[in-house]
């Protein structure tokens, strides 16, 4: 698909100099008041300079800067946009992304940008490429959208704008989301794929099931039903903690959530499983369950409630 048709020397003009004079304009307008107020003039009303206040749109985190086409594909296929997912893209600019993700990917697509500008055109580009039915664009700040249908999310922000989102999209996406990210990474929540089109930068993180917590459950042994259990301490994707398996605890070798499927090393020895050198746990998560992804030792686990904080 053809680039959508925005002059990029004028897309960088003219929100630059929307959000210079937001800059100054508080600043500005400060030292006006300052200068031509006539000496003992009285000041406004605390009321209505709250009102003011409550009044002014709020100015956009981030000037608009388009990612090149090249780019905007990189970043769907490493996100594996199928059809029907839904993607959105916080701070759309010009649409391309979802738009290219309807048209191209056979994805339905909503874009949420500040500057009703942005949204305009996005319309306007969405109607060009014949897509209007598969994509919306909302006007809004992207730290307030609700995202949680998302299938994938994609950003060119800034890093601190990343790092702020960062608790939202892990607390709202589910399990197996991906959030891809131009230019720019999440600071400690380490990508999961990094890749480098047309000399930029592509993120790309799979949103992890939540796992941290005491589990306990039975698995089927060559012996028997024997009882199981793990206590899982979770770190974006990164698991650490034990696994025990008939009152034998081994202490994780390396654990690491994807998506839905949670997968520990451990050495077999611990376990009581002989001299079997390293042993792959593998489960997948729904909730508080944990079921075996390997048919060869069937077991299940369901999350201890955590405890009652004290009061
Ligand atoms: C660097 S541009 C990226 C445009 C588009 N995502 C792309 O990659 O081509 C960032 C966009 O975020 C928008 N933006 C900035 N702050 C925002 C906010 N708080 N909520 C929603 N949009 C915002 C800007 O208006 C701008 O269009």
């Amino acid at each position: 698909m053809p680039a959508p048709n925005v002059s990029r020397k004028r897309a960088h003009r003219r929100p630059l100099a929307a959000s210079l004079a937001a800059g100054f304009g508080i600043s500005l307008a400060g030292l006006v008041i300052t200068a031509a107020a006539p000496t003992g003039s009285p000041p406004p009303p605390p009321q209505e300079a709250a009102g003011q206040a409550t009044q002014a749109p709020k100015p956009p985190d981030v000037i608009y800067v388009p990612t090149p086409q090249g780019v905007v594909v990189e970043m769907l296929k490493v996100a594996e946009v199928k059809p029907g997912n839904v993607v959105y893209d916080l701070g759309c600019g010009d649409g391309r992304i979802v738009i290219t993700a309807a048209k191209d990917f056979g994805a339905r697509g909503v874009g949420v940008d500040i500057d009703p500008k942005r949204i305009e055109e996005s319309n306007a580009n969405a109607k060009a490429a014949g897509v209007t039915d598969k994509v919306k664009f909302v006007q809004q700040d992207l730290f307030e959208m609700d995202f949680r249908d998302a299938d994938v999310v994609a950003l060119y922000l800034l890093p601190t704008l990343n790092v702020k989102l960062r608790p939202k999209l892990l607390a709202e996406l589910k399990p197996g989301a991906r959030v891809v990210s131009h230019s720019f990474d999440m600071g400690e929540w380490k990508p999961d794929k990094t890749l480098n089109p047309e000399q930029r930068s592509v993120y790309l993180w799979v949103i992890p099931a939540k796992v941290e917590g005491t589990w306990e459950g039975t698995a089927q042994t060559e012996s028997g039903e024997k009882p199981c259990a793990a206590t899982l301490t979770q770190t974006f994707q990164e698991v650490t903690g034990t696994v025990s398996l008939d009152g034998k605890t081994a202490p994780i070798r390396s654990g690491r959530v994807n998506g839905d499927l949670l997968e520990l090393t451990v050495m077999g020895e611990d376990l009581g499983l002989g001299d079997s050198g390293e042993v792959k746990v593998r489960a997948k998560v729904s909730g508080d369950t944990l079921t075996s992804a390997d048919e060869s030792m069937p077991w299940k686990a369901t999350r201890k409630p955590a405890a009652a904080p004290k009061s």
